[in-house]
């Protein structure tokens, strides 16, 4: 009552109810009238409204509904029974001064022409949907959350539809999602739902995707968008982002610079079919809409069934791509990863180092060389299962979940003991959701497959995918999962890959008309399983791996502690690809390997310390036998291990700044700054060079994030020999404003993939 006065609004009780959060939010007005009853509003009766706020003068904001973060703002009108978006971008004074940009969740009826969010066919059969605002509700879900719920429903149909919008202040992030319900009798189906729906208006659209292939996943490509619509998507069904990340960055204006500029960074928390359209109308207006691909993907909801879209995460930022990154990693290890806030282990994989061929004895040997180089977690690999059809290769056992004793005579647990034994943890390959013809599990559960009736079941490294729609599938992955965990409480570690794609969706659950379910049920029944084993086994730390980097999305991210970025492990195309992909994800969950040179890659020999430095960029890890390390390397990856504990913080932690880009340089370089309330603030600084033979001449390297007022000490560390450190600043204390402003030279020597680090301290 205190809160507002509104001199020229005509209420009526008891029409009018306001929701002011009192915890701070400095303008959230809620206008509803009795609309519950279904009557759809009457503008006239909306007046202004006044909201006093912390003692600052009233703000006027109509009938308008604010979501208010550090920087930015996304703001809606009801005008109407029109829900409108009025607003996303960073903070106004006078938000009364916007107009509406276009309708927040756009209906087939509403734009019969153009982009629209949602279609569907209604129970008589008809393409028809029109959604009309009926109220909406604020949550508060935290100090720094909170939430807004549009309530819309077809004023002829028995359909409604909630728009959420849940706001992390702190982090600038917004994640908005949609609920379709059928509430009438006849089923309804719908044909497509959108995510999120954004219209702009700016002289120029620029796009950059982060598309790929196996081997070279989510490669950057920035373009102008010009009239007309650009797709982007992909339809394989499981480890969907091989072939691209369900990710965008919109630069308004001109191409996208790390420090300058509006820019909307986007990505979709599904680990299914994805779709993201980009029309440029005649208007030069940009429309744009994300969410799961609604291709061969109608979806009939029964009385009372609802369909949920993915969340699509977005963030705003007027200072550049460089911002709009560190926003979504303070969101992601906040809210988007598992267990954002616990360091990672440095661990040393299986795979390249004995792919399918081993044994107790090389397996501990490697266990034991981990241990003794400072290694903390053992992971091993593909391989070590099947009785009838043991796995040696990736043509049978897959399926069977029984440890092959012919290999592994003490079992895991001989393993496990070993481990323990050496004082270093133990971690394990799975691929549940995937089984080989020459399995028993095939043997016994034919049915069980995703096939096509009268077609030729089609292999993809020999193998086929269950039907993760089916909930017998899900149990069975399920006990599975209990099975290995529960009976060896050491295991502390799981790699969850998935190494082929949907290529014939038939389900032999799903009835004949549900087939098209599949793509979407699929992905439901992945995060049903997950949740599931990740409640039960809270402490055990997963990786998400689809063939390398094809199941890197903020879905899967939702259980899985990091992910795998590529299978290819080369350093020098590492940092092409680390550095494409940590624009959308942080550090802590990018597992980075050393391994040996040439590798199954590109046969490229890189110097053990360019390797390091690279990996040390993300989750530092191994994928090698130490035993054929050569011994002055070894002793250099000692060394890099030690320093790797001491700097993880940092790296884990910190945010990240882009110095230089090695897609337009010769070479790349970037920092990690770490702060922390009454603790000197930790900044790491790293430069690679990616051409052979270089002579670079692009002049020093400007810093970032560090304060301008504050002296920092700087270590060059990684030596590649004790005393062989290569730039000048090499155990200087310097200004913060000087390195920022002038920056560090680094004088590259002749020869073949260089690199440097430098840790700096604030000197207080
Ligand atoms: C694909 C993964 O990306 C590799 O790291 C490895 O785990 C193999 N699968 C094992 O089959």
């Amino acid at each position: 009552k205190t809160l507002w006065k509104s001199p020229t609004m005509r209420m009526k009780d008891p029409a009018l109810e306001v929701n002011v959060d009192l915890k701070g939010i400095k303008h959230l007005l809620l206008l509803t009238s009795d609309a519950n009853d279904g009557n759809s509003y009457d503008h006239a009766d909306w007046g202004n409204a006044f909201i006093q706020h912390d003692g600052v003068a009233p703000k006027m904001l109509d009938n308008k509904i604010v979501l208010e973060m550090a920087d930015s703002l996304m703001a809606f009108e009801v005008r109407g029974n029109k829900v409108y978006q009025l607003y996303f971008g960073s903070k106004l004074d006078h938000l009364e001064d916007t107009n509406v940009s276009g309708l927040a969740y756009p209906t087939l009826w509403d734009h019969p022409y153009t982009e629209n969010a949602i279609s569907m066919i209604q129970g008589d059969g008809k393409i028809s949907l029109d959604l009309e605002y009926v109220g909406h509700e604020v949550k508060q879900r935290s100090d720094n959350q909170s939430e807004v719920l549009f309530k819309m429903r077809d004023p002829q149909y028995p359909v409604e539809v909630e728009l959420h919008y849940l706001a992390s202040k702190k982090e600038n992030v917004i994640e908005q999602w949609a609920v379709v319900k059928n509430t009438g009798e006849k089923e309804v189906t719908v044909i497509h739902a959108a995510s999120g729906f954004i219209g702009l208006r700016a002289h120029r659209y620029f796009l950059t995707t982060f598309t790929g292939s196996w081997g070279a996943e989510a490669l950057m490509h920035e373009e102008q968008l010009v009239n007309g619509t650009k797709e982007i998507q992909s339809h394989t069904g499981t480890r969907t982002s091989q072939t691209g990340q369900p990710a965008f960055l919109l630069s308004l204006d001109h191409p996208a610079e790390e420090d300058r500029g509006e820019v909307i960074l986007g990505n979709l928390a599904w680990s299914g079919n994805w779709r993201m359209r980009f029309s440029v109308d005649a208007f030069n207006r940009l429309t744009s809409q994300m969410g799961y691909d609604p291709t061969l993907s109608r979806y009939k909801l029964k009385k009372n069934e609802t369909l949920e879209t993915p969340k699509l995460i977005l963030t705003h930022s007027s200072h550049g791509k460089g911002e709009a990154t560190r926003n979504l990693h303070r969101w992601a290890r906040k809210y988007g990863i598992r267990g954002g806030d616990v360091p990672r282990r440095i661990l040393l994989n299986s795979w390249e180092g004995a792919y399918f061929s081993f044994d107790d004895k090389l397996i501990k040997r490697m266990i034991s060389d981990a241990a003794k180089t400072g290694i903390e977690l053992f992971v091993l690999d593909d391989g070590w299962f099947g009785k009838k059809h043991p796995r040696n290769n990736d043509r049978a056992g897959l399926g069977d979940w029984m440890v092959n004793t012919d290999k592994l005579k003490g079992g895991l647990q001989g393993l496990i003991d070993h481990a323990q034994k050496e004082n270093i943890d133990f971690g394990i390959w799975v691929e549940p959701e995937m089984v080989n013809p020459k399995s028993e599990l095939y043997e016994n559960h034919p049915d069980w497959v995703i096939e096509l009736p009268h077609r030729r079941q089609r292999l993809q490294r020999t193998q086929l995918g269950l039907d993760l729609a089916n909930p017998d599938v899900q149990q069975y992955i399920f006990t599975v999962m209990d099975d290995l965990l529960g009976k060896h409480p050491g295991i502390s570690y799981i790699k969850w890959d998935c190494n082929r794609a949907i290529s014939d969706p038939g389900s032999n659950y799903l009835t004949s008309d549900r087939q098209e379910h599949l793509w979407i049920d699929y992905v439901k029944g992945y995060y049903k399983v997950l949740e599931r084993i990740t409640q039960k086994y809270p402490k055990v730390t997963f990786q998400v791996c689809g063939s390398g980097g094809g199941r890197t999305d903020y879905g899967s991210m939702k259980y899985h502690h990091e992910f795998w970025t590529s299978d290819n492990t080369d350093a020098r195309e590492r940092v092409m690809m680390q550095w494409s992909i940590n624009h959308l994800y942080p550090a802590i969950a990018t597992a980075a390997h050393v391994t040996e040179v040439p590798n199954h890659q590109t046969g490229r020999v890189t110097p053990i310390k360019y390797r390091f430095d690279v990996a040390m960029t993300g989750r530092l890890g191994f994928e090698l036998r130490p035993e054929r390390v050569p011994a002055s390397d070894m002793e250099f990856s000692k060394r890099a291990i030690q320093a790797y504990k001491e700097i993880r913080p940092i790296v884990q932690f910190g945010d990240l700044y882009r110095l230089r880009s090695p897609f337009k340089n010769k070479m790349a370089s970037m920092m990690y700054v770490y702060e922390r309330k009454d603790k000197p603030t930790e900044a790491l600084f790293f430069a690679f060079t990616t051409e052979k033979n270089m002579h670079d001449h692009s002049g020093p390297v400007k810093l970032k994030g560090l304060n301008p007022h504050s002296r920092y000490r700087l270590t060059e560390i990684n030596l590649a020999k004790p005393g062989k450190h290569l730039t000048r600043v090499h155990n200087k204390t310097l200004g913060g404003d000087y390195l920022m402003q002038r920056g560090i030279a680094i004088p590259w020597r002749r020869g073949d993939y260089q690199s440097v680090v430098i840790k700096i301290v604030e000197v207080k």
